[in-house]
């Protein structure tokens, strides 16, 4: 299978199943009806497409060579591979084998690029169907992309391939035709697909959206995907959400299009939207007001940088199997995979120094002069720390992504970016520094850790994170330090704290 290049994956059966109940590929008028999946690949979908037509076509008790006639001129797949579309027409000749006693078929499968192919069928089909390839923009050949920006007004930006498939699938439906396929779901919330979305808003032919969040579909494959329903002739200003619940699709809500944002389409159930809207009202301050939250730094090089001390003698620890001056580390936890337990402190060689309240990495030769086994240590990694995609104008010896560690010399709570039933988060003194994770330190003195940590732990939080982060396998959700920001404080919290006085006073 070609993954990369063409996109190729495979769909299950009960996929292609729902995406032909939802379009509505049923009944006698599917005999008059012309349907094509413009990405084949070996024809898991024409087979049932056949199997159906041939199904409704015997219950009709038309003749064989009625049945040729349809087979031959209402079933149309293009697929590139060369390899696949021929596996593809051996499938399809294989059923009507099977089921009619005939032998050879002319099919209208065409081994070709639909990119280019699509423009012979303008406004000719009734069905457009599949699972159309997925390609980062940047694995597609140079030519390719050139086409796919020129032609295509979705892509203009591109995110990936199957943009171009949902616009020319729209092209070649005829005014009264429908379209399902299932792609990745990223179209939904990604920036560069903005367009596609507005389209699809201004232009209410969204018939149903299943978005399977973090349910994967295709075996060894992450992609989170949805389906997706268009109808040219949906006529109604709402469609239907569903998503995938205890091994089943269901329907969650009915989306109206006029509620939609530009910004990102976000769904939840009716239930979830009042929590929010109620979340939100009458409270005037966030979490940000009160504390910086940020993500801990990142070395792009752990393994130089982080380790434990093994032995030590005066000024100089064995760190990493190397000597070095204890006084250039720190002590440091992974925010990440920290679970508060003492034993999981490590040390980071730091390369930074802190004259007026603000770190600035050590000018390379006091480092050489004054940590002289550290530099040591740092040059025999050199090579290794210049392969890095450091921030720009940093040193080879200073950390990747040193953003965080302004705020690392506080006081501090600190949490993991993923959270299952619960969220977890531990106190850390100011001489404990972080990586790879979220850092909360105080702003002011209103608002106290002992407050913040009641919010953290609060049903209200959780729920608020469940509904608003990203879905990650194993239903996991993502914590976002902008979520916790903007997570509007209650009152109550705000009469607790020392911030009453504030509070009587306005
Ligand atoms: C995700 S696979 C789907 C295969 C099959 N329809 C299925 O659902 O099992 C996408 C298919 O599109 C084909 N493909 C990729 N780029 C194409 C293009 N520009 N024109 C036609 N087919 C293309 C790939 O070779 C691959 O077989």
């Amino acid at each position: 299978m070609k993954y990369k290049k063409l996109g190729q994956i495979y769909t299950p059966k009960w996929i292609i199943q729902e995406i032909l109940d939802e379009v509505d590929f049923r009944g006698e008028k599917i005999l008059n009806q012309k349907i094509i999946d413009p990405a084949c690949g070996d024809g898991a979908f024409l087979i049932e497409i056949v199997d159906i037509v041939i199904g409704e076509a015997k219950n009709r008790k038309l003749g064989l060579e009625d049945i040729r006639n349809i087979l031959e001129n209402n079933i149309y797949g293009i697929e590139i591979d060369r390899d696949e579309y021929r596996k593809c027409k051996t499938n399809l000749n294989n059923i009507v084998r099977t089921k009619l006693g005939i032998d050879k078929i002319d099919w209208k499968i065409f081994n070709d690029d639909t990119l280019t192919k699509y423009r012979e069928f303008l406004n000719f089909f009734d069905y457009v169907v599949g699972n159309p390839p997925y390609i980062r923009i940047h694995n597609i050949d140079r030519e390719i992309r050139d086409l796919i920006k020129n032609e295509f007004e979705f892509s203009k930006g591109v995110l990936d391939i199957y943009l171009s498939f949902f616009e020319l699938g729209l092209q070649i439906l005829n005014r009264q035709g429908k379209l399902g396929y299932i792609t990745p779901n990223s179209f939904l919330r990604n920036s560069s697909a903005k367009r596609f979305r507005r389209f699809l808003k201004d232009r209410k032919i969204v018939r149903t959206l299943i978005d399977f969040k973090s349910n994967k579909i295709f075996r060894n494959i992450s992609t989170y995907t949805a389906i997706t329903i268009l109808d040219l002739n949906h006529r109604k200003n709402s469609f239907e959400y569903k998503e995938f619940i205890d091994g089943k699709i269901k329907k969650v809500d009915e989306i109206q299009f006029q509620d939609l944002e530009d910004s990102s389409w976000s769904f939840s159930s009716p239930e979830n939207r009042d929590f929010l809207i109620n979340l939100y009202q009458n409270r005037n301050y966030k979490i940000s007001d009160f504390f910086n939250v940020q993500y801990g730094f990142a070395t792009l090089r752990d393994k130089i940088f982080i380790g434990n001390i093994t032995d030590s003698k005066d000024k100089l620890v064995l760190f990493n199997n190397y000597w070095i001056e204890k006084s250039i580390l720190k002590k440091i936890v992974k925010g990440s995979t920290y679970k508060g337990d003492r034993a999981d402190i490590k040390y980071i060689l730091f390369p930074y120094i802190r004259p007026d309240n603000r770190f600035t990495p050590i000018q390379e030769e006091e480092l050489a002069s004054k940590f002289p086994f550290a530099y040591n240590y740092l040059l025999q990694h050199k090579e290794e720390l210049l392969k890095r995609d450091r921030d720009k104008n940093s040193n080879w010896y200073e950390f990747g992504r040193s953003q965080g560690i302004q705020a690392c010399n506080n006081e501090k709570i600190i949490l993991g970016t993923l959270m299952k039933e619960e969220i977890n988060f531990y106190f850390l003194e100011k001489d404990i520094y972080l990586y790879s994770g979220i850092c909360i330190t105080q702003r002011t003195t209103n608002i106290g850790f002992d407050t913040l940590s009641d919010i953290l732990k609060s049903d209200e939080f959780k729920r608020y994170i469940a509904i608003q982060g990203k879905d990650f396998s194993g239903g996991y959700k993502s914590i976002t330090t902008n979520l916790i920001k903007n997570f509007p404080i209650a009152s109550i919290y705000l009469k607790n704290s020392r911030f009453q006085p504030m509070l009587d006073f306005l």
